[in-house]
């Protein structure tokens, strides 16, 4: 017997630092159905995901909560068990960093690399960004005006004695590889990015441990070191697989990775460090690295400061799981950024599963019923429209692979939607109903609704990797024998005359749109009054004194006069005005939380302070490049905008 191909596939690992949101939930679930799809198409498959659970950012965290690291990640774990239960995930190990059959693997790996010369010991000093878990270099984060280039929060001057890795060795050999492979890294955009940005400018070695915290895992013959984060967590892909113990057997059969499916954030980490850890151990690269973009909310990536997070749990139970699946699959073209909106996802619903989908089984089983008492008619008479339909359905598996093997996810879907629609126009042009109505009608009806059921069930079998309810509950309703839903049963003809169907509730009840838009709309003022609730006056009484800075850290800081030239509320916020700013040549807006104080008009014509080069952010859907500076007691009470003693133009520089 033939042994059958292997597919190695991976998620990135997630920080234990909170819940996950729904841009986490994105990232798996379209792994999900690339693995399922593999697995459906006959590959010997092997899903892994995980959690990432040592770091600076999580020993914080822990600290913060007052409770130990390891309780802290263990409580956070299991909840990501649950969601992965929830949006039926189908991995075939969850690999925790603090397995120890994965801290004594990557020990070792650590010490092979110590003893072979390619690690050595030094001292860094430099910029570490502890949310992102980074290393930065002065030229980085100057260039980035002074903050994290990936995040843009702010950088902490770390300076103590670490262990470096030698990626300058291994540079000019990464970059040969990735010319020799233009598929390694996609979608091939990322490829230059990778080039330009950080490969052709040159590597300098990278710290690869810490000492000025414990959690993390101990260099074993160094015991005040621990390794660095992300050392430890892409050794992952390979110690889940027993690299490095004494049963390395999974290994052997499944490594190199046939893809890494990581955020468009993190590609860097898996296509330089990680290349280059495998190269000097003596093992094969992974096949590809897939960076996949963010879905977004207005404007910004989802975070909990942000306090713009969407809770994927809450959403599965409102709407179900496969309906949330199925947006994630189809909304965003996979590798770009896409936005999630309660809109986008009740249209997909609407339209895509309750309308174009949900419709056609209904009616199409209804049909069956009411004409032939339920028994699936065998073929009769043919006519022309017949032959576009089979064609179409005949066709659709190839077609589906084509993106498929691509990792072209949503064009996937919207290949089998095209079978789905075509169906829905097949019934306006042979109008059923009307054929009913003669003897020589039903003759040619018997072909229409067996078509119409075939296609259903190739749509069903073609729908298993990405929705993983439905299609079951499609083939009850069809009454379609579970030898007729597996891949290899997709030729054309298949479905067995006489199969009894059975009505069923409706695939995907449909929503009331207006109703349940006014529900989030609601549920988004409550959030807000939340958010923008003022501290309570205890906490706001107990504000610590900030340390000393240098002068230098001070002249950071872009504060520059501006003068309003108009002014408006914010309609959807209590807090927020939107103010039009004259900064010598240049016009901006900048959103700023003080209606509470100010009417628009009291501001229009005045003079004010402004920090000029503060990140933007978006604030209800305005985005705010820079704040100005008022004056408040610590409670809020009373506020006052800063302004100038005598008239002076806007642009001029504040020190
Ligand atoms: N622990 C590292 C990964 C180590 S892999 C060896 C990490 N963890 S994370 O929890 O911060 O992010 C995990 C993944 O979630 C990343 O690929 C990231 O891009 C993805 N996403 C987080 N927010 C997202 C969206 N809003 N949209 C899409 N993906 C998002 O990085």
């Amino acid at each position: 017997m033939d042994k059958k191909k292997t597919f190695y596939i991976t998620t990135p690992i997630y920080y234990p630092s909170a819940s996950l949101h729904i841009g986490h939930a994105y990232s798996t679930v379209a792994t999900d159905a690339i693995a399922r799809y593999k697995r459906q198409r006959g590959f010997d498959t092997f899903f892994l995901t995980g959690s990432d659970e040592h770091g600076q950012k999580i020993e914080r965290k822990a600290k913060a909560a007052g409770i130990t690291p390891q309780q802290y990640v263990d409580d956070i774990v299991a909840g990501f068990k649950d969601l992965w239960k929830l949006l039926d995930i189908s991995y075939d190990k969850f690999i925790r960093t603090t397995d120890d059959y994965h801290v004594k693997a990557v020990q070792k790996m650590f010490r092979q690399l110590y003893d072979q010369g390619d690690i050595y010991k030094s001292k860094y000093t430099g910029f570490y960004c502890t949310p992102c878990e980074s290393f930065w270099l002065d030229r980085q984060v100057k260039d980035a005006g002074g903050v994290c280039p990936d995040c843009g929060g702010p950088v902490e001057l770390v300076e103590e004695e670490s262990y470096f890795f030698r990626l300058s060795k291994y540079a000019d050999r990464l970059i040969q590889y990735i010319k020799d492979n233009p598929t390694f890294i996609q979608p091939t955009s990322r490829t230059n990015e990778m080039l330009q940005n950080f490969l052709l400018p040159g590597l300098e070695d990278l710290c690869v441990s810490r000492t000025s915290f414990t959690w993390g895992i101990p260099v074993d013959f160094d015991g005040k070191h621990v390794v660095y984060v992300w050392l430890d967590a892409l050794s992952n892909y390979i110690t889940a697989l027993g690299w490095g113990s004494e049963d390395d057997s999974l290994y052997r059969k499944y490594w190199p990775a046939d893809v890494h499916i990581v955020g468009k954030e993190i590609v860097r980490f898996h296509t330089i460090i990680w290349p280059i850890m495998l190269m000097a151990l003596g093992e094969p690269l992974p096949k590809q690295v897939f960076g996949h973009g963010w879905l977004v909310l207005d404007g910004g990536k989802m975070s909990k400061s942000k306090g713009n997070v969407v809770d994927p749990v809450q959403l599965c139970a409102r709407y179900g799981v496969d309906a949330i699946r199925y947006f994630l699959l189809r909304e965003v073209p996979f590798g770009s950024d896409g936005t999630f909106s309660n809109e986008a996802l009740i249209a997909r619903i609407n339209t895509d599963l309750a309308n174009d989908l949900g419709n056609l089984l209904s009616r199409t089983v209804a049909m069956i019923d009411k004409y032939f008492g339920g028994a699936l008619p065998a073929p009769g008479a043919a006519a022309d429209e017949d032959a576009m339909l089979i064609q179409l359905a005949s066709e659709l598996p190839a077609r589906v692979d084509a993106q498929m093997d691509e990792l072209h996810i949503p064009d996937a879907l919207a290949e089998i939607w095209k079978l789905v629609n075509a169906c829905n126009k097949y019934i306006d042009v042979t109008a059923p109903w009307l054929l009913a109505k003669s003897d020589e009608g039903r003759e040619r009806l018997k072909t229409v609704l067996y078509n119409l059921a075939e296609s259903l069930r190739i749509v069903g079998v073609l729908l298993t990797p990405f929705l993983t309810s439905t299609p079951q509950k499609l083939f009850a309703q069809l009454g379609t024998a579970d030898a007729l839903t597996a891949y290899d049963s997709l030729a054309w003809g298949g479905s067995a005359p006489g199969a009894q169907v059975h009505k069923g509730e409706a695939l995907f009840p449909r929503i009331d749109a207006e109703a349940e838009l006014a529900y989030f709309a609601a549920e988004a003022d409550k959030a807000k009054a939340t958010l923008e609730a003022p501290a309570p006056k205890e906490e706001a009484e107990e504000e610590a004194p900030l340390p000393e800075v240098e002068y230098d850290d001070f002249a950071k800081v872009d504060l520059r006069l501006a003068k309003v030239t108009a002014c408006e509320e914010i309609k959807k916020s209590k807090k927020l005005l939107k103010l039009t700013l004259e900064v010598g040549e240049e016009t901006r807006t900048v959103v700023s939380g003080i209606k509470q104080w100010y009417a628009p008009e009291d501001l229009v014509g005045k003079t004010v302070v402004l920090v000029a080069n503060l990140k933007p952010v978006t604030l209800c859907g305005v985005e705010s490049r820079g704040m100005i500076l008022c004056a408040s007691d610590a409670a809020d009470e009373t506020l006052s905008a800063l302004t100038t003693m005598a008239q002076m133009d806007s642009g001029l520089k504040v020190r």
